[in-house]
């Protein structure tokens, strides 16, 4: 996706108490950030953050890292969240950095106990299949960060990207507690519904999604070169 570039979004990110600046510097003291001690949710890949802010201002009792690679969204999300939540919303913190190396910047003290995946790249490509966010290599660095029974919710529009999924997520030891094909026919509620996920439904697009959990099944592989053997091929090969 090609975005223009947006000139106030940095300024607004660096003057903003809220966004964080380094956030290798709070790894493993994520909750000293927030004012109340609280459950910690994680939204990877936030994007404009409309699905963020209505989540932050409708649950104050839960703080909340929304992250994004991309300082232009994330000024779009900061503006969201301030609509939706005023200028000090207190439960929310929004940080740029790269979900690939997730380990660099949460650990294992921070517990997060829910992480949301909404509308990730699907990388359709073979050969890209280890960058997609719910590729076991990422389900692994999500596991070293939550408790037994955290969850992670994901949603997505694409049909080989969610079947390859429910393959990842059983692999790297998460079992589903819900999944759907038709989010939006399924009842689920409350459904958080982002920028993507409106302009795909709006399209007719069915949104195919669930809650997996944590397992405290022993997974301790490197995912590192594992690959799914053909897509939607339930028979999986570790190339280790
Ligand atoms: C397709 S958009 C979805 C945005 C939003 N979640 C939604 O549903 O509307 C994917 C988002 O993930 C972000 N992203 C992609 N790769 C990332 C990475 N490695 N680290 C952090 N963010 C990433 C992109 O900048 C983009 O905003």
């Amino acid at each position: 996706m090609h975005m223009r570039t947006k000139k106030w979004a940095r300024p607004e990110l660096a003057a903003c108490p809220w966004c964080v600046d380094e956030p290798e510097k709070l790894r493993g003291r994520w909750a000293e950030a927030f004012p109340k001690k609280q459950p910690f949710h994680l939204e990877l890949g936030c994007g404009k953050g409309v699905a963020t802010a209505a989540m932050a201002a409708d649950n104050p009792q839960i703080n909340y890292l929304a992250v994004d690679i991309s300082p232009d969204v994330l000024g779009d999300a900061r503006r969201a969240v301030v609509r939706a939540c005023g200028e000090q919303p207190g439960n929310i913190l929004l940080s740029r950095f790269n979900i690939e190396q997730l380990s660099w910047f949460l650990a294992p003290e921070d517990r997060v106990e829910r992480v949301y995946i909404r509308f990730c790249n699907p990388w359709p490509r073979k050969r890209h299949e280890k960058r997609r966010l719910t590729h076991p290599r990422q389900l692994a660095q999500l596991r070293a960060v939550r408790p037994v029974g955290g969850e992670i919710y994901f949603k997505t529009d694409d049909e080989p990207l969610f079947r390859d999924s429910l393959i990842y997520f059983e692999t790297a030891g998460f079992e589903p507690v819900f999944v759907t094909e038709d989010l939006h026919a399924s009842g689920f509620a409350p459904n958080y519904v982002s920028e993507h996920e409106r302009k795909f439904a709006a399209q007719g697009i069915p949104i195919k999604g669930g809650i997996w959990r944590k397992t405290d099944a022993a997974v301790e592989r490197d995912f590192t070169r594992w690959t799914l053997n053909g897509s939607g091929d339930s028979k999986s090969t570790c190339a280790d």
